[in-house]
């Protein structure tokens, strides 16, 4: 453990946008598959990082609604690549008793890969350590969208009042309904958006972002992440005065 990071002031939820495996490679001359390679032992390092520091969610955004538009050669090689971690992972995760899910349109996977990821969600179900969740075909504003579409056909079939819409409603419809708001959201490689991830949980987020390329995060600089968190005062709205009379 790094001494100077405060066990007890950690996030609850981290949310990362694992992003740069693509300038990574090229930097290098090496293929874009290879950033991503790359960037998949960085995801399991940062798994068993946060799952022994007793961080309770972590979520990574590891393929957006709109990535499917990228060339066809890399779709099918982040989907063996997800499909492989996913398979050689469930081991690990059992070890680490953690917990797997995966939010975004299903759907839209390839039939494999969506059998791989329903027999580690069966697999590890009862495991009650990190719920680690990937978001897969994620996009915020779609999974916004079907919520109210959800809630509207509610009301339409006299289930639900439209009164009864509320942010609690809101929030149980979305993917993520029983996971808590993330804290803090960390994006790598230097860009500074939110890229439709999360647009209704992160209200409240502290946002981080660092200019190394998602294949060189490691340990060290989740601990950098975590220190800079731990600097800031989270105010929820309300005044630093108010604050000090709030139990943390
Ligand atoms: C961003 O890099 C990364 C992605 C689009 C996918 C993230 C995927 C992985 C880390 C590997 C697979 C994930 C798991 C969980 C096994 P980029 O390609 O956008 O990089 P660039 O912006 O430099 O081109």
């Amino acid at each position: 453990m790094d001494h100077s990071l405060d066990p007890k002031k950690l996030p609850k939820h981290l949310a990362v946008i694992m992003d740069g495996n693509g300038r990574w490679a090229k930097q290098r001359m090496l293929r874009r598959i290879v950033g991503h390679q790359k960037g998949v032992e960085t995801v399991r390092v940062i798994v068993e990082e946060c799952s022994r520091l007793g961080i309770g969610y972590l979520t990574l955004f590891a393929f957006s609604a709109e990535n499917w538009l990228r060339p066809k050669t890399e779709v099918k090689a982040l989907m063996a690549l997800l499909k492989q971690y996913i398979r050689s992972e469930t081991t690990r995760m059992m070890q680490n008793n953690i917990r797997f899910n995966v939010i975004g349109n299903r759907a839209d996977l390839p039939e494999d890969v969506n059998r791989e990821i329903q027999a580690t969600i069966d697999k590890t179900a009862a495991n009650d350590g990190m719920l680690l969740t990937l978001a897969l075909s994620y996009g915020s504003r779609q999974e916004i969208v079907a919520a109210a579409r959800r809630l509207a056909g509610e009301v339409a079939a006299g289930r639900l009042a439209p009164e009864e819409i509320d942010e609690n409603a809101f929030t149980g419809t979305l993917f993520t309904a029983g996971i808590p708001d993330p804290d803090l959201l960390i994006r790598t490689s230097g860009e500074m958006r939110i890229s439709n991830f999360l647009l209704w949980q992160l209200a409240y987020a502290e946002l981080y972002f660092t200019e190394v390329n998602w294949p060189d995060f490691d340990k060290h600089e989740l601990a950098r992440a975590f220190r800079d968190y731990q600097s800031r005062e989270r105010r929820f709205g309300m005044t630093s005065e108010q604050l000090v009379d709030t139990p943390s």
